[in-house]
């Protein structure tokens, strides 16, 4: 007698929340630190202004999330069963930015990580809190995107200084109850992008020391010429391959939401799924590039503007750092907040 077909558990987005510090950087500001204005920044980029996290670290960004979350939920902390952080800003090398929330939120019976994939970073840890879920080991997951990234930017490198800012995310995956919840990933990495977008010191390659401080080692280095040409390109054939694969088109997604490093990649994106520019969700010009924040910060603030629906259809993207690159499909589960 053959076994009875299982139905595969799928698992869904049941909560959201974010945390934003609350100095504003604008154009005008940075105008007074480096030789750039408003106008080229706004035109190549999309960013007007970005958060900056005064006193505090990564884990203050990712708690204040978490807890939010948690309030949305309507659940104590004591209920998670693992907490996976993204970063490329952990508070220290070790321990983990994961076990530093778990304390400040008080979940204390949740295990957990760090992953690295820059950009990626929340695609990748999506990913990974789901096959938990989908697996039976752990049936509440938070998946933290969060990135201090005022703390590795050289505010004297024009080509940088102006991208990026500070915040943290989070969603909370849970079994789905229904026909609902992430569907299909496709992810990848390159290595040989390696040279274009990184931070060479205080790693084990280059350990601190007065050299690497003088010669800007720990802050972040990008040839932004070199990958705006493979992330405009990767992030939109990523977001095509995956609605092909699940036999979709643009016309059945509600919100393409995309990582925010450049309003320009982010329409090309657009552009190639063939979707209406009010299916697509932007705030890169409140907030620059957060790295592991921007796409679940898009979710929450969405969410909480009652912009999303239970069953809206939504395509994840994101190119960064690594080279790493994906996105995901995934069938939104929660209805829209109480008025
Ligand atoms: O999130 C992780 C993945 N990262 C990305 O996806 C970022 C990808 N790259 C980009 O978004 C864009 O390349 C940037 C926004 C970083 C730069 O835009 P661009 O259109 O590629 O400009 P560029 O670097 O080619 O620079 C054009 C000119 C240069 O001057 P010359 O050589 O033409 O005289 C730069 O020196 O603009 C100059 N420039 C600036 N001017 C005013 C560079 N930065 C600035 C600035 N203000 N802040």
């Amino acid at each position: 007698m053959s076994a009875p077909a299982v139905e595969k558990v799928r698992a869904a987005v049941t909560a959201v929340g974010h945390y934003l510090p609350e100095k504003v950087l604008t154009n005008a500001d940075l105008e007074k630190m480096v030789d750039t204005n408003d106008e080229w920044i706004r035109t190549r980029t999309g960013i007007r202004e970005r958060r900056i996290l005064e006193k505090g670290a990564t884990s203050d960004l990712g708690a204040g999330a978490l807890k939010a979350l948690l309030t949305n939920r309507g659940i104590g902390a004591d209920e998670l069963d693992m907490i996976i952080v993204a970063t490329v800003t952990p508070d220290m090398f070790f321990p983990s930015t994961s076990c530093v929330i778990q304390e400040k939120v008080g979940a204390k019976n949740a295990w957990g990580f760090d992953l690295s994939a820059a950009c990626s970073g929340f695609l990748y840890a999506l990913v990974t809190g789901a096959k938990f879920v989908e697996s039976g080991a752990a049936k509440k997951v938070a998946v933290v995107g969060a990135d201090k990234m005022s703390a590795i930017t050289d505010y004297t490198d024009r080509n940088t200084c102006i991208l990026f800012g500070d915040a943290g995310a989070a969603v909370l995956l849970e079994p789905a109850g229904e026909d609902t919840g992430i569907i299909d990933h496709r992810l990848y990495c390159d290595g040989s992008g390696g040279p274009y977008l990184y931070m060479s010191g205080g790693g084990s390659l280059n350990p601190p020391t007065h050299e690497t401080v003088d010669k800007k080692m720990h802050t972040l280095y990008q040839d932004g010429k070199a990958v705006f040409k493979v992330a405009v390109i990767g992030m939109a054939d990523v977001s095509a391959e995956i609605l092909e694969k699940n036999n979709l088109t643009g016309a059945d997604v509600a919100y393409l939401v995309p990582h925010q490093a450049n309003l320009r990649i982010i329409d090309a994106c657009r552009e190639r799924m063939g979707l209406d520019p009010s299916k697509v969700m932007i705030n890169i010009d409140k907030y620059g590039n957060t790295t592991a924040a921007t796409i679940p910060l898009c979710l929450s603030e969405w969410w909480e503007a009652g912009k999303l629906r239970k069953g809206d259809m939504l395509v994840l993207s994101s190119f960064g750092a690594g080279y790493t690159w994906g996105a995901i499909l995934l069938k939104w589960s929660m209805e829209a907040p109480a008025r």
